[in-house]
């Protein structure tokens, strides 16, 4: 077991001592534990003869190495990470019965960050939106926040995230990315203008960066807070950077060094300097939940809005601190497998659609990149204060099988149930909103946000920078339809940045989109219904 974890108590649960054992402590062997006298000594028929089918020892070198590889995750394949703890500071136990809310509690955590689009050795200061993963090792199981760097998404509507993603990774044909042919990817955002609010985050100055350190978390998704009388709320986690925001510049972007972002958290956390970040929740209730659709026609269970924050600020509950690298990258880091199903009590899900189709998603892709039993490897085992039990049994790789206890739910060796401490009945109820009406419909309200990005938030560099960036990464775009298109739906969003964008381009865009016709999205600003 081990004996170097974090200052918070043991990351790890069932790991053996190998995680930190000197090189000079071991002794070479072949994969049964065999000795073996030196790593090069093929056997052969004579001095220079063939080499013999008998010699184990090469096989298993060989046959080993050549299963090295596991998938990449098919999206947020670069990334980094490290170990650390949580402390709740300011309990939530009035809104939220999870254990770990309470006064004092503390736990360990795993964080990955990663970019989404690039594959796993590409760079970290690409213009992407960064994914936040936070493990929580509670004390009723592990707890996984599955979050991003911003506060919204390209889409409402989970069925268009293949396509999506398909336009951000390599062209069938051409093998080509949007690095050099931006065209799919133009082609797919202009088709999709709910997107707009994430490709202005992307276009502007957060599109890149400064490190991971220097970033904030967002779940972005509603969840639902059960409290231990039953009664429930919605709310919206945040983790608040306490290095606080920084950004790398287009331009600038080409100094750095393709693992930046890893180098730099792995660097201070070696130096001590362990980066931090505050746990927030904005919190609202059913009935203001109504009321911000009856009035703002804002719908909590859609990923491309936010919650207005001076209405619904964010209240404080704890803290987490990276302070341990990892020991083996990909023992603790590729192999990791965070869930957004994975919830203690007290935590729901809501109906948002995205968030109900990942919950399928993760665990499904997690058995086909690392297999069934990934839940048994140690950085993704849970540690509880009790002895863990089910029925799951057998399948690839199942070293930790549950002993001899009985396979099925037996009378004559029962095993223990914690009780349902809430009404069930009480707890699924929520607002019904149209989430489901108008997850395909775009709306004047879509573009509210992005015009206060233009309007209040930037100042004028910042717009320049914006302006810059986008006509840059649309001269790789071989279509003057699409590009016209975008200035269109930008123009939705300002007046401003369609003009600007028209010079930067030298393309002229449509005039808005109300005689523009979307491909699997309705168009609720058209001008007359056959459009
Ligand atoms: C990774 C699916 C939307 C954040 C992944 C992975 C899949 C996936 C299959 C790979 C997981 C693995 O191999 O371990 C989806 C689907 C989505 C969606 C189907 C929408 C329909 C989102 C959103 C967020 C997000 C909205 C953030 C709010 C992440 C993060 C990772 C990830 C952070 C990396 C996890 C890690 O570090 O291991 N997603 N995703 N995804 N996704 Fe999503």
């Amino acid at each position: 077991h081990t004996s170097d974890g974090n200052k918070s108590g043991d990351v790890y649960r069932d790991y053996n001592d190998d995680r930190s054992a000197k090189a000079q402590d071991t002794l070479y062997t072949a994969s049964n534990g065999t000795p073996m006298p030196h790593p090069y000594e093929a056997q052969r028929a004579g001095e220079s003869g063939p080499l013999l089918l008998q010699d184990f020892h090469l096989i298993d070198l060989i046959s080993h190495f050549d299963r090295e590889r596991i998938p990449e995750r098919v999206v947020h394949a670069k990334g980094g990470g490290a170990h650390g703890y949580y402390q709740t500071t300011d309990p939530l136990d009035d809104l939220c019965m999870s254990d770990i809310f309470q006064a004092g509690k503390k736990c360990p955590i795993s964080v990955r960050f990663s970019t989404v689009g690039g594959e796993s050795g590409s760079h970290d200061c690409a213009r992407d939106p960064r994914g936040f993963s936070v493990k929580f090792r509670t004390d009723e199981g592990n707890w996984d926040v599955v979050a991003n760097n911003t506060p919204v998404f390209f889409l409402r509507d989970a069925a268009k995230f293949p396509h999506f993603i398909h336009t951000q990774k390599r062209d069938p044909a051409t093998h080509l990315t949007h690095a050099d042919d931006s065209t799919m990817f133009w082609d797919y955002l202009s088709q999709n203008p709910e997107s707009v609010h994430q490709v202005m985050i992307l276009m502007g100055d957060r599109g890149i960066p400064d490190g991971w350190r220097k970033m904030h978390g967002y779940y972005g998704h509603t969840l639902k807070l059960v409290n231990k009388k039953g009664d429930w709320v919605y709310g919206q986690m945040h983790f608040k950077s306490k290095q606080g925001t920084g950004f790398i510049t287009q331009a600038d972007s080409a100094n750095y060094s393709p693992d930046y972002a890893q180098k730099d958290m792995y660097n201070a956390i070696e130096k001590g300097d362990f980066p931090g970040w505050d746990v927030c929740w904005q919190i609202m209730t059913p009935k203001e939940a109504e009321d911000l659709w009856e009035k703002e026609k804002i719908n909590i269970f859609d990923l491309t809005h936010v919650w207005p924050h001076k209405q619904f600020p964010l209240r404080k509950v704890g803290e987490f601190f990276l302070n341990e690298n990892v020991k083996n990258y990909f023992a603790e880091i590729e192999q990791i497998a965070f869930n957004p199903a994975h919830m203690p009590p007290g935590i729901e899900p809501s109906a948002d659609p995205v968030l109900q189709s990942r919950l399928f998603s993760y665990p499904d892709t997690h058995r086909h990149r690392i297999g069934v039993n990934y839940q048994q490897l140690p950085v993704n085992s849970s540690q509880t204060p009790y002895r863990t039990a089910n029925f799951q049994r057998d399948g690839s790789m199942a070293f930790y099988n549950q002993g001899s206890r009985p396979a099925y739910l037996s009378s004559i060796q029962p095993i223990q149930f914690r009780e349902r401490s809430v009404n069930l009945d009480k707890v699924h109820g929520h607002f019904i909103g149209e989430a489901v009406s108008f997850l395909s419909e775009i709306r004047p309200e879509d573009f509210k946000a992005p015009r206060a990005l233009w309007e209040n938030v930037w100042d004028e560099d910042a717009r320049g920078r914006f302006i810059e960036n986008v006509s840059g990464h649309m001269s790789t775009c071989t279509e003057q339809e699409i590009i016209k298109r975008q200035i269109a739906i930008f123009r939705e969003v300002s007046d401003d940045i369609a003009t600007r964008l028209e010079k930067a381009t030298g393309t002229k865009g449509y005039e808005g989109i109300k005689n523009m016709r979307f491909n699997g999205t309705h168009n609720g600003m058209a001008s007359d219904d056959s459009v």
